[in-house]
């Protein structure tokens, strides 16, 4: 990969997330990024500061986090002048699709208003920034068949309130980079799995829930496939645009690992009857189908030969090696899961940041 930028003092929204929190990670001890991090997280329920407490003990002059709305236009201008950002990797959004069909407001205004006011503050401070890249999602793309994948030609097709909150505001990336020049690019990346995800999301919710002996309850047939990415490989590919891809240019990512949804919840069932045996049963007679997601979309699938020719990425992990990892990690953390299942990492928020940010 031909490296075409550096940053000195990287904006990264919704760090304190599950793909945001990885990446911050892999930027500090796994990559050449040498600047400093600005990390702005509203903190909803999906963020966790002490997903990062270790980076925050390890880099002070490097990692700094600051709890704020990208809804907030005058915050985010005196973030943007007074930490000099010049680049934008923008994770901040309401992430999960189930929410989304419950109630879809918070998607229209973080999603969809959030990413409009830091494209404005971005253009107020064009002078000033190399690039603001977007992180979405396949979702744009719909539903495929049992055929097919999706590129980045692929029209959009939204079917979910979040697919569509997340399609709009690549619309108005897009558009910011054509109509104002903009310095953007975008990346479409397929499911993520690995460490500190929110145990609403698949993966992690059906190894919490074995864990636990509760049902794990698979919507509709559970033939749905997505196509999974363990969280550093996307880390990696999402850094490697930014460093190397032209600007205005988007690049789709995905891990060549399909899988229907029963498969998936079958080999985290294998892993766990090996690491952590139950008495005389097996955990996949806790699999229980449930009615399904409305809307559900069939079928994901992505064709990255772009990323892979054009910027030489490839992913490390195989889906195997990734849910191993994983599960092991889930096992591994339990001070983290049980923050997060009791909700005290929520009256640590509020402890810490309530008076101060006027939250
Ligand atoms: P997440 O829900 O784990 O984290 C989202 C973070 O954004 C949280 O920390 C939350 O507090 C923060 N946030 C939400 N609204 C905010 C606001 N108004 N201002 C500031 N912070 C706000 O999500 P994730 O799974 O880490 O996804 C991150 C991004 O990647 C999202 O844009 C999502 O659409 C995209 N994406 C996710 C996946 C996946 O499989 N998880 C795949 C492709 C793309
Ligand atoms: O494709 C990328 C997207 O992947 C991201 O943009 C989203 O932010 C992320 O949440 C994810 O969306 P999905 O809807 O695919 O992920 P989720 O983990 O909610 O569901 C994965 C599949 O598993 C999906 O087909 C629905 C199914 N499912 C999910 C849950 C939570 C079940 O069968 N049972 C469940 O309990």
């Amino acid at each position: 990969m031909q490296k075409k930028r550096t940053f000195k003092n990287l904006m990264i929204t919704g760090g304190c997330g599950f793909i945001g929190s990885n990446f911050i990670r892999f930027l500090l001890d796994e990559s050449d990024f040498n600047g400093r991090i600005v990390n702005i997280d509203k903190l909803t329920y999906a963020g966790n500061p002490l997903s990062l407490n270790d980076i925050e003990q390890n880099y002070p002059k490097r990692y700094h986090f600051i709890r704020g709305d990208i809804c907030n236009r005058k915050q985010m201008d005196t973030i943007f002048k007074s930490h000099e950002i010049d680049g934008v990797c923008h994770f901040a959004a309401e992430s999960h699709v189930d929410r989304s069909i419950q109630s879809p407001d918070p998607f229209i205004q973080s999603n969809i208003y959030g990413t409009y006011t830091l494209l404005e503050t971005a253009r107020n401070h064009a002078d000033q920034l190399t690039l603001f890249h977007h992180i979405s999602t396949d979702e744009v793309f719909g539903s495929l068949n049992d055929s097919g994948y999706f590129t980045e030609n692929s029209p959009y097709q939204p079917n979910s309130p979040y697919s569509a909150s997340k399609a709009s505001s690549d619309h108005f990336v897009r558009a910011y980079g054509e109509t104002y020049n903009l310095p953007v690019t975008i990346s479409n990346c397929s499911n993520n799995f690995g460490p500190y995800q929110f145990p609403e999301k698949l993966i992690p919710l059906m190894i919490l829930n074995a864990l636990e002996n509760k049902p794990l309850p698979l919507y509709g047939d559970g033939k749905n496939v997505r196509d999974w990415l363990y969280v550093t490989d996307h880390c990696h590919a999402i850094w490697t645009v930014m460093c190397a891809s032209n600007l205005g240019e988007t690049f789709i990512i995905g891990g060549d690992a399909e899988k229907q949804n029963k498969e998936v919840v079958e080999n985290i069932c294998e892993i766990l009857d090996r690491l952590v045996p139950l008495n005389g049963n097996q955990y996949r007679s806790l699999i229980t189908y449930v009615s399904d997601r409305p809307g559900h979309d069939h079928r994901y699938a992505i064709d990255c030969t772009k990323l892979k020719q054009t910027l030489e990425w490839r992913p490390q992990e195989t889906f195997k090696s990734g849910l191993e990892k994983t599960v092991q990690w889930y096992l591994d953390n339990k001070e983290w899961i049980d923050q997060v299942r009791t909700g005290a990492y929520q009256e640590w928020i509020r402890k810490h940041y309530y008076s101060a940010s006027g939250f």
